[in-house]
């Protein structure tokens, strides 16, 4: 299935290159040389550079370079002869087929295909026999059973024997070599097996093929995992671990979860609480996202909750904003701390990981926060820079209609934040001149949607509360009916009493505190507030509808 690389060059030519890149980032022409925003790292400023006379692109501030079949290759995450066929396309051409350019090296990688093959039934029926017994009672100890460990191939690498028995089965040290199965000792020429003694994980294509081995050391030896190198079958930016599996797994329209390990991603699918994948211990490539896309809309990512946890999130994120297109997005989890997937299943089971996997923020909302968290928002110049950072990654984002809809969201938000700070009243202004009562209502609204988010609030603002009437009946009902709730059970949490009232409670005036229209109105999201800043707003706003006398209690004061 080769192209005569003549054909590739008659397309380079055909193809202007700023109309491959065009199609995922915005390009600005400038003379001979057209810029934009690097895809393939966040930047402000453009330093990514698309010449059509050469059919290069290069970014001066990360370094990546590359031609249009490496483009659609890393940006779409084809493989080389989709990338050749998408240019085609955009020629109008039709792909010519030849004979296999180089006959010794696609014979190799068949013959390497065929050793891995050989391989993983070799080291599943080592695992079977006497030898293995080790690795069986070190999988029934981590909880797998035999559907499973038939399921992901598991197996077990003898401290010898591998190369006799391929020997025997006609294949070659030389292509043995090639497969990375066995290796050639440095000290003395002789040819050794290289996975001993361990657990394997057969890793395999998108085709089911297996293409590379991790395998984990039975006890503390040193390394942990050791991996296939590199080779013919194997690039390992280009492949997620346990894909084929997780296609299955989504026929039953399972969550899609994106885990750091073998174990973990077995020990997902095993708890049937969702499908999961692995990167092969990197960071999630171009190549992989393109690859989780093909399963799944919105894949969830897990993450520890320690500060590594935290770093991995922003590159995750960095990594994904500028590839991110209509309707294709991620959702970023984190775990307890020091807790992988697998370790939260074996503690609190497949309904616990479910919950951790439920509570996925999107990606627009760790945006805000991780770019917030870094700086100090009460001082001006650095929320004015929390303004410029978040601004800057919107502006990473590849697709236009994706990136006009980040900014939409973001601007809203930075004005929420802006009018916050000048103060709770602008809240309803725009209404207030033509009807006076709606800023009212809606003020006693938006008291009871602070308590609504923070329950923890009623009892410190008890007597408040109790004077304040609103003079709309079901709204003090409402009031009246979570108060209760809280001095009944002062533990409940938000979603405990929001389930309690809806059962209780008219719907519609709930609806009406926590409904659309009044998110559009309130300058916070109250479940995103802290309790104290929540205490804060809170506070404004029973001295604004008059429930507690203080310094500001002049509705309408505008706050410093
Ligand atoms: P961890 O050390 O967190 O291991 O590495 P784990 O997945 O929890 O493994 P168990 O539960 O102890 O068996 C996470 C991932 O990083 C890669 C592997 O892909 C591993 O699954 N890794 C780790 C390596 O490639 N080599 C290593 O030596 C260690
Ligand atoms: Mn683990």
């Amino acid at each position: 299935m080769a192209v005569p690389p003549e054909f590739i060059e008659d397309l380079r030519q055909r193809v202007p290159l700023s109309d491959v890149v065009g199609r995922r980032v915005k390009l600005i022409r400038k003379g001979r040389r057209h810029s934009g925003l690097c895809p393939f790292h966040a930047e402000k400023t453009p330093s990514f550079s698309v010449v059509d006379d050469d059919g290069f692109y290069h970014c001066f501030g990360c370094g990546v370079h590359g031609d249009a079949i490496s483009f659609l290759r890393e940006m779409d995450g084809l493989e080389f002869m989709e990338a050749v066929e998408r240019l085609a396309e955009m020629a109008g051409l039709a792909v010519p087929r030849t004979v296999p350019q180089d006959p010794a090296a696609s014979r190799q990688r068949k013959a390497a295909l065929d050793i891995l093959e050989e391989t993983t039934l070799f080291f599943e029926d080592a695992l079977r026999r006497d030898d293995g017994r080790d690795a069986t009672r070190y999988l029934k100890q981590r909880g797998l059973d035999s559907a499973i460990v038939k399921t992901y191939r598991i197996g077990y690498s003898p401290r010898m024997g591998l190369r006799a028995a391929l020997k025997d089965k006609g294949f070659s040290d030389e292509d043995m070599l090639v497969a990375g199965v066995i290796r050639k000792s440095d000290r003395d020429g002789s040819l050794y097996d290289y996975f001993r003694d361990r657990v394997m994980f057969p890793i395999e294509n998108r085709q089911g093929k297996v293409i590379a081995f991790g395998a984990r050391a039975l006890g503390d030896a040193q390394p942990k995992y050791l991996n296939s190198g590199e080779g013919p079958t194997f690039s390992k930016k280009a492949v997620l671990y346990g894909w084929v599996q997780a296609r299955e797994g989504l026929r039953r329209n399972l969550p899609l979860v994106v885990a750091e390990g073998y174990m973990d991603v077995i020990a997902i699918h095993h708890s049937g609480a969702a499908a999961a994948v692995a990167p092969l211990g990197t960071a999630l490539t171009p190549e992989q996202i393109a690859l989780l896309w093909k399963l799944h809309d919105e894949p969830v990512l897990c993450f520890d909750g320690d500060a590594a946890g935290q770093r991995a999130q922003t590159r995750a994120l960095e990594r994904i904003l500028p590839l991110l297109e209509p309707g294709r997005s991620a959702r970023l989890a984190v775990l307890p701390e020091g807790k992988d997937p697998d370790d939260l299943i074996a503690a609190s089971g497949p309904e616990g990981f479910r919950k951790v996997i439920d509570t996925a923020r999107s990606l627009v909302d760790i945006l805000w926060e991780q770019s917030q968290a870094k700086f100090d928002i009460r001082q001006p110049e650095a929320r004015a820079q929390f303004w410029q950072v978040v601004r800057g990654h919107v502006r990473s984002i590849g697709n236009n209609h994706v990136r006009s809809a980040y900014g939409d969201e973001i601007e809203s938000r930075i004005a929420a934040m802006r009018n916050q700070i000048r103060g709770i009243s602008s809240m309803v202004a725009p209404r207030r001149a033509s009807r006076p009562q709606t800023g009212l209502i809606n003020r006693h609204r938006a008291v009871v949607a602070l308590l609504l988010a923070h329950p923890s609030l009623v009892s410190a603002n008890f007597e408040a509360l109790s004077m304040l009437d609103s003079g709309d009946q079901s709204l003090e009902r409402l009031k009246k009916a979570l108060i209760d709730a809280v001095i009944r059970d002062p533990d409940l949490d938000a979603a405990a009493i929001n389930y309690h009232l809806q059962g209780s409670n008219s719907g519609d005036v709930l609806a009406a505190v926590t409904g659309d229209d009044m998110k559009a109105r309130l300058p916070f999201d109250p479940h995103q507030l802290s309790n104290d800043k929540a205490a804060i707003h809170l506070d404004e706003l029973l001295q604004l509808v008059g429930g507690k006398s203080g310094l500001f209690s002049q509705a309408g004061t505008p706050k410093k």
